[in-house]
């Protein structure tokens, strides 16, 4: 096992009508500004329970914030923070809100001359900042923002990873009734997005971390699970909690202490959303059982580990034993009805030479666990996505 640090601040409320809690999670003279996306809260009345818990408060609304969170939206709620002296951030929504809140958290506390720099590659991981308490009503299940201290944000062609110990959430409310509204090409995405965050985490190279591999393992085999029931039955309240616990604890910190990270998928998949508008779940369905194919000497002895313990692949040679399982999880893909070829969003060969551009203006050039995945290895991936 690697050496590691593991750090995770952030208090979890889960459970039904925890809401109502929310206004005793909050400093009582704390002036709030509540962020939310382009309007589901409003409809399906979560913003008015927010405002209901927190009505002897003052507080400010800021909305509109769009799926895959732009700088220049963000922006605008950075001047209200420091117009208004806010003293806390309350994002109500899923991924793109909590994400964009932590940028404004991040941009609002920044001396420095231009707020761009902090989407430079690692910029913010290497800054001390002072950053307001924030706190999070989650309405989507998937990236794992409520209990991480990461954000992607959109800006100039390009999706930029912000990262910052200073934007844990304090506390993040997981009712999994707030999240029977979504739609369930959203339940679709949010089950895949959880997937591939333990596999970027997992299939990678045995560092003998067994309680962090059990770990990843027993999250895979609920989302199998529970995937196509919960997209089914979507008022099922147990059904849901699972999914909604499992995508938090993909993705904040635990499986990933101590093990090689990959991150590939990610990468690659933030160039098509940029380039396409492709969902972010639905671009990692694309991109995974291509890498694996590509991959497959790197990830040898994971892949099989992945093929017996997760799709209880006993028999066939290994070969046989990998190559079943990444078909096993395409098709796993697809039975949530998300699609897994680039053909499927009319994106054809001609296309790749922009995502490679794209990957290199990035300076995406040297990816995956060891380092080692090229530009002409992203290409070959590409073309097997096709
Ligand atoms: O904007 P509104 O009107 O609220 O509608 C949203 C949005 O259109 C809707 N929605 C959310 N909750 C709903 C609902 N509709 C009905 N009922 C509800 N309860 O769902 C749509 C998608 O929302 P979004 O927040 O964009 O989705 P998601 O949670 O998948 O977030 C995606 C973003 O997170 C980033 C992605 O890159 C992308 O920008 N990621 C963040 C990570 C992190 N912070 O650690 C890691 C991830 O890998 C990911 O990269
Ligand atoms: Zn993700």
């Amino acid at each position: 096992m690697k050496n590691f640090d593991f750090y995770n601040p952030t208090h979890i409320v889960f459970g039904k009508n925890r809401l109502e809690e929310l206004d005793s999670l909050i400093d009582k003279n704390a002036k709030v500004l509540i962020l939310y996306g382009g309007g589901s809260v409003i409809k399906f009345g979560t913003l008015d329970k927010v405002k209901a818990s927190l009505k002897n408060r003052k507080i400010i609304e800021f909305g509109g914030i769009e799926p895959n969170p732009k700088y220049e939206t963000l922006i605008k709620a950075v001047e209200i923070v420091k117009k208004e002296n806010i003293d806390f951030l309350l994002a109500v929504g899923g991924g793109s809100v909590m994400d964009g809140t932590k940028f404004v958290n991040l941009a609002a506390n920044y001396d420095g001359e231009k707020l761009t720099d902090l989407l430079k590659y690692g910029f913010s991981q290497a800054l001390t900042i002072k950053s307001l308490p924030m706190g999070a009503v989650v309405t989507l299940p998937a990236t794992g923002s409520e209990m991480n201290s990461g954000g992607v944000i959109s800006y100039n062609h390009g999706k930029h990873v912000i990262s910052n110990p200073a934007l844990f959430p304090k506390f993040s409310i997981l009712d999994p009734t707030l999240t029977f509204t979504l739609p369930a090409s959203q339940v679709a995405n949010g089950v895949v997005d959880t997937f591939i965050h333990v596999v970027e985490q997992y299939v990678t190279y045995p560092v003998n971390a067994k309680f962090q591999d059990r770990v990843a393992e027993g999250i895979l085999l609920s989302l199998i699970e529970i995937g196509r029931e919960t997209i089914d039955n979507p008022e099922d309240y147990n059904i849901r909690a699972n999914l909604v616990w499992c995508a938090t604890m993909a993705l904040n910190g635990l499986i990933g202490a101590g093990v090689p990270q990959d991150w590939t998928t990610h990468m690659i998949g933030h160039e098509l959303t940029a380039l396409f508008g492709i969902d972010h779940g639905k671009t990692l369905a694309i991109l995974q059982p291509a890498i694996w194919q590509v991959r497959k000497e790197q990830k040898r002895e994971k892949l099989l580990q992945y093929a017996e313990r997760v799709w209880d692949i006993k028999t066939g040679d290994d070969d046989n034993k990998i190559d079943l399982a990444i078909s096993k999880t395409r098709d796993f893909f697809e039975s949530l009805g998300v699609k897994t070829h680039l053909s499927d969003y009319d994106i054809t060969a001609e296309k790749i030479d922009d995502i490679i551009n794209a990957l290199e203006n990035h300076g995406l050039t040297a990816m995956s666990e060891t380092r080692d995945l090229t530009l002409e290895i992203s290409r070959k991936i590409l073309e097997i996505a096709i």
